[in-house]
């Protein structure tokens, strides 16, 4: 029996394709685990009104982790124009499988790192390292919504908030809510894992990416239960930022920066803009982590019209094997891949077309595995 059971879920579009050369650096580090595959995606919600369904779940429960390739999401109206006819009004309602498998599987930290490969032509500058933890469970993201608004709610909230009263003018069906649900304990969780991170790695300090000074009862939680953790670690300072501001600051000050921390819509938010200051979603790995289960996915989507096409770069997806590596204990492992991406990111002869190369996917995959 191999040593590992892994879910090997490609999902849509280039998922596919970037999944194929993940399986090139696995069989060239000769990692002991068995790959199973899971339906996951868009074709199932067609065709099933579930695009996670109940099988997968159950795979990814017999498992020891998950590697995830990409998926589609639509807005609510264009997905239940694309499912099959016969389930159409039937009452199906699209939710991201990602969104949902990181809540069903408790999945509350998501850990993006965005290095700036020395030789990336792509790099904003040289030297970036960052690494944003985003709360991955709650928050925007809890899916707890509401449209049109509905009448018991509104009193409720009429009588709780008194500013609620600047909507008393406007109809029922002409408001939509999200709530902004954030528990004391994740906020607390996600801070940790920064702070653990910032201490294992020796990183120079932690930012909380917020917003207070207007969110006051959500962002305030999340600051003031950074700011408690904070203390369990004297040697590393924590700052504190505005979300809109630390979108400044990152392209103005990068370095001035090192583990970022902040809640689900935020950490989704920053972590795309460090993405693109180390070369862009192609660069750009994430490991939704949990306390016995993980899933691995890179932070790019499923880029339709490359679907197939084997032309995207697979870097984030490399990067995203090395987490899953790291993840699983097998550190030595990891290192090699990691220093093999690099090789070749330096190198800079085996590229694909966003680094002005015209090697496949696979291609440079293989390149990779040649190094390792
Ligand atoms: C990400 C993506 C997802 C998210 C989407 C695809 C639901 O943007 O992983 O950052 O919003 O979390
Ligand atoms: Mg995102």
């Amino acid at each position: 029996m191999a040593k590992y059971r892994i879910a090997w879920l490609p999902g849509d579009g280039v998922g596919n394709d970037v999944m194929d050369a993940a399986k090139i650096v696995l069989d060239a580090v000769k990692l002991d685990a068995e790959y199973i595959h899971g339906d996951v995606g868009w074709e199932f919600w067609c065709s099933e009104g579930d695009p996670l369904p109940e099988r997968t779940v159950e795979l990814l429960k017999s498992c020891d982790c998950c590697l995830f390739g990409a998926i589609t999401s639509k807005p609510k109206e264009e997905a239940e124009k694309e499912l099959s006819p016969e389930l159409k009004s039937k009452g199906y309602v699209y939710r991201s499988p990602i969104v949902r498998l990181r809540q069903l599987f408790n999945l509350h930290t998501n850990l993006r790192p965005c290095k700036a490969y020395p030789g990336n032509p792509l790099n904003y500058k040289d030297g970036i390292d960052l690494v944003v933890f985003r709360e991955n469970t709650e928050g925007l993201y809890s899916g707890v919504e509401f449209y049109p608004l509905p009448e018991y709610l509104r009193d409720a909230m009429k009588s709780a908030s008194k500013n609620m009263a600047k909507f008393d003018a406007v109809d029922d069906a002409d408001i939509a809510v999200s709530c902004r649900i954030f528990t004391r304990q994740a906020c607390r969780s996600i801070a940790r894992q920064a702070f653990e991170y910032a201490k294992k790695h020796e990183r120079k300090s932690v930012t909380v990416v917020e917003k207070p000074n207007v969110i006051r009862e959500t962002s305030g939680l999340m600051v003031r239960e950074a700011r408690e953790v904070a203390k369990d670690y004297p040697d590393i300072p924590l700052w504190e930022a505005n979300i809109d501001a630390m979108c400044m600051w990152l392209l103005k000050n990068p370095f001035d920066y090192d583990v970022l921390v902040s809640t689900n819509m935020f950490g989704d938010i920053i972590s795309d803009l460090c993405a693109q200051l180390v070369g862009g979603l192609g660069f750009a790995a994430s490991a939704n982590i949990g306390d016995n289960f993980a899933l691995f996915e890179p932070t790019h989507g499923s880029a339709p019209k490359y679907a197939g096409q084997h032309k995207v770069n697979p870097t984030a997806m490399l990067l995203t094997v090395k987490l899953m590596l790291d993840w699983l204990g097998e550190i030595e492992t990891a290192k090699r891949l990691e220093d093999a991406i690099a090789k070749v990111i330096a190198g800079g002869k085996v590229k694909t077309y966003d680094l002005g190369g015209t090697n496949t996917t696979l291609e440079v995959a293989q390149e990779v595995a040649g190094k390792i």
